[in-house]
């Protein structure tokens, strides 16, 4: 990046000139939010790449959801800041396990949560977001045999909200299972008044000393309604500034993690992606995202169920 360019307004120009779209996840730094043309939770990115009449699109989140983006629009072009940013639940569940763990359960609706691979989504037949999950799993019939992966925690939050008996494959994201449970309840001694607000890929006992439960969207919409003053968040700590932004008389807390020498309610993958990045992804069109086209074709499927029940 050369030295003393104003990177908001290059990137501004930039975005102009080749007709491109800045998406953003709500755990992007709060510049990167600022200066996106949308910002939203996993389902609303995929909603969004779907109907946009951009040529290029930037998505500053996750490699997934750049992967999602491509495979629902395979002839723009897809770029992301950093091919770097991974995602550890992803990475709990490699493709060829998956197969494996699918073809030893024969007869059963294979549900994916979009924090996957190109090669899971394949192996798939309905994609799920943390936004659509529930109403996705009632959609099927309750005798239905359901694999749910790769989240455990988000599988056995739906299990007992639904009733259903889903069977789980062992994946977990490391940001979300790092909430401590003794810590939240000793800032909850100190803020008697304030809600415990969580995403479910949070773990059980998290979960149920949670009033809500819900994906980032959910949280964010349930903290504009809500009553409540104060509010202690157990996701990752991006969040907090749209929230701040929505409700300035409000106050949020985020949840402390076990291990309290790190940042460890940030995603280190999610913070890869920096303002320069962004600027350098514009100007030289790179790191762009591709997908097998044989992968693409199966695990468009999946995604555009998921996107038909929740339209
Ligand atoms: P949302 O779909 O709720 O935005 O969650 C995405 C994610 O990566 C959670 O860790
Ligand atoms: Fe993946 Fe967890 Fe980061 Fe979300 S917070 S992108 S699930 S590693």
């Amino acid at each position: 990046v050369p030295a003393g360019i104003d990177l908001k307004e290059e990137i501004n120009k930039l975005r102009k000139e080749k007709n491109a779209v800045i998406l953003a996840h709500y755990y992007q730094t709060a510049e990167i939010q600022d200066i996106a043309d949308f910002v939203g939770d996993s389902l609303a990115l995929a909603q969004w790449a779907a109907k946009t009449t951009a040529d290029i699109l930037v998505l500053c989140g996750v490699h997934f959801m750049g992967e999602t983006a491509k495979i629902l629009c395979p002839n723009k072009k897809v770029l992301v800041p950093d091919l770097n940013a991974g995602c550890s639940l992803a990475d709990s569940c490699p493709a060829s396990e998956f197969e494996t763990f699918v073809k030893e359960h024969p007869g059963h609706t294979v549900i994916s949560y979009v924090n996957t691979s190109a090669a899971v989504k394949a192996l798939t037949d309905i994609v799920v977001t943390s936004t659509n999950a529930r109403q996705i799993v009632e959609s099927l019939p309750v005798d239905e045999k359901i694999i749910f992966g790769p989240d455990r925690n988000l599988g056995s939050y739906i299990n007992s909200i639904t009733g259903r008996n889903m069977l789980l494959w062992n994946g977990a994201c490391h940001v979300h299972e790092q909430f401590s449970l003794e810590k939240i309840l000793e800032l909850k001694k100190q803020h008697p008044g304030a809600e415990v607000i969580c995403h479910p890929e949070c773990r059980k006992y998290i979960v149920e000393i949670s009033d809500y439960v819900g994906s980032t969207a959910g949280l964010l919409k349930h903290v504009i309604k809500s009553s409540g003053k104060q509010f202690i968040v157990a996701t990752e700590s991006g969040v907090l500034h749209e929230m701040r932004k929505a409700c300035p008389d409000k106050e949020f807390i985020p949840a402390p993690p076990n291990d309290s020498t790190c940042a460890c309610n940030e995603c280190n993958f999610m913070r890869l992606n920096t303002m320069e990045k962004l600027y350098n992804t514009l100007k030289y069109e790179l790191p762009e995202i591709f997908v097998d086209e044989a992968i693409q074709q199966k695990a468009i499927r999946p995604i555009q169920r998921m996107l038909d029940i929740s339209a």
